[in-house]
């Protein structure tokens, strides 16, 4: 074995992924969008939404209804059968929501699923065998999808080899003066553009990349993507928009991407689409993109793909959302957040603070040491939910939540970081 392992005394009947045996997690038996209640009577106030799951963080009770009906008329129609019509009408409602040039969707049940599928796609329009990532990128945890992800840390356990594309290095233009392309700011798109010649264009089926890495908060200036997919256009390379954590509103928009001014050739979106009422993912193809894979059998497709419980929850949380103009309250919200971030958090460096970002509805404290887990634990025990990892600390809220508890979770969050 070679490793060491850790002997827990304890555990639990689920192996659960990404959390740490030995350290406690409560018993949730109630969730009413950002306000979460443990099996001891304990409040929780989710800063996190669910891992940016739960997007809107309030209750959407069409979502409720439209998941009993459809459990009871449709339970479960399995693609190689039929469609169902919560399927067909969710499919047309997502594509109005998305706007002229994309066309067709291909159903998932999770954001590496979806992932999967797109670079499938990818390869089978472009006839090419590579897929490019950027560093510190997280596409999923299945075998390709993380493969993707240039996190090598992730990757090694596993013996997924990452020198085959290398990752790309993702431009931090925050730390570039003139937030603007230049040959002086490194990384910026001119290395990108080099090592891409390096690899050799020809065989690049696609890029697949959020349109801001959502984990750090690395944004890149307002040129990057346009110079980037101008490149890839020339070299029908395709762009794989991953919007699983970025899209449904987080960013502003209702894909990160359209900051940017750029459309990606395949969308892949996840998490937000049902605010986790049910699992669902999409990928998204593009008008030019649907008509290459018209002719042919798309050989993919899992279990559960277009669940009609999924589908049908979606459809009403996008109906919600848009009646509630969520996008123009993610706005506000944004804007209330990155004042609450500066006012509470000061200036960094501090003592325990290297930076903040934020963008959109996600801060991210970048802390001095790798306190993330420690730190998540404490506010737990206090009654605040936060995300991150290794030494970054991430505040997502829902759409909804009230600024005066997104105030009392920070202040409580501030205390914690300071506690050693
Ligand atoms: C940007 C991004 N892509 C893909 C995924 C994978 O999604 P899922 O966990 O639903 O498989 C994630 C999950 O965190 C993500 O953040």
């Amino acid at each position: 074995m070679g490793k060491e392992i850790r002997h827990a005394k304890h555990w639990d009947a689920v192996l659960h992924g990404w959390r740490d045996p030995i350290l406690h997690f409560p018993t949730i038996i109630q969730k009413s969008g950002y306000k979460v209640v443990d099996n001891t009577g304990k409040s929780y106030l989710d800063l996190d939404s669910q891992g940016l799951v739960d997007i809107l963080g309030v209750p959407v009770p069409e979502a409720v209804q439209a998941i009993k009906n459809t459990a009871e008329q449709t339970p479960f129609v399995s693609a190689m059968y039929g469609d169902t019509q919560a399927e067909i009408n969710y499919a047309d409602a997502l594509l109005q929501q998305l706007g002229p040039g994309f066309s067709r969707i291909h159903f998932a049940t999770s954001g590496s699923m979806a992932i999967e599928a797109a670079t499938k796609i990818a390869k089978l329009v472009v006839d090419r065998e590579l897929v490019v990532a950027f560093e510190a990128s997280y596409h999923g945890a299945s075998h390709f999808a993380l493969s993707c992800s240039g996190q090598k840390d992730l990757c090694t356990p596993f013996h997924i080899d990452l020198a085959d594309p290398a990752p790309l290095p993702f431009p931090d233009c925050s730390s570039c003066a003139t937030m603007s392309i230049s040959s002086a700011s490194k990384p910026c798109v001119n290395d990108i553009l080099s090592r891409l010649e390096e690899i050799g264009p020809s065989r690049v089926a696609a890029i697949v990349s959020e349109p801001y890495l959502s984990a750090t908060c690395r944004v890149p200036c307002q040129q990057f993507w346009r110079v980037l997919k101008s490149y890839m256009e020339k070299h029908g390379i395709l762009l794989i928009g991953d919007e699983v954590s970025t899209g449904f509103g987080r960013s502003g928009e209702f894909l990160g991407f359209n900051l940017w001014g750029v459309q990606p050739d395949l969308v892949v979106m996840g998490k937000g689409l049902s605010t986790g009422y049910a699992p669902i993912s999409a990928v998204i193809l593009t008008d030019q993109v649907a008509e290459r894979m018209a002719c042919e059998p798309f050989k993919n497709g899992t279990s559960f793909e277009g669940h009609a419980i999924g589908c049908a929850a979606a459809s009403e949380c996008l109906a919600f959302s848009k009646k509630a103009d969520w996008l123009g309250e993610a706005r506000r919200k944004a804007k209330i957040l990155e004042e609450a971030m500066r006012k509470i958090f000061g200036t960094p460096p501090t003592r325990m603070l290297n930076s903040i970002r934020v963008f959109g509805l996600i801060a991210i404290l970048e802390l001095v040491a790798q306190d993330a887990e420690r730190i998540k634990a404490q506010c737990r025990q206090r009654g605040i939910f936060v995300g991150g990892f290794h030494n970054y600390l991430r505040i997502a809220p829902g759409v909804f939540i009230d600024k005066g508890d997104l105030f009392h979770g920070l202040r409580i969050l501030k205390e914690e970081v300071y506690t050693e």
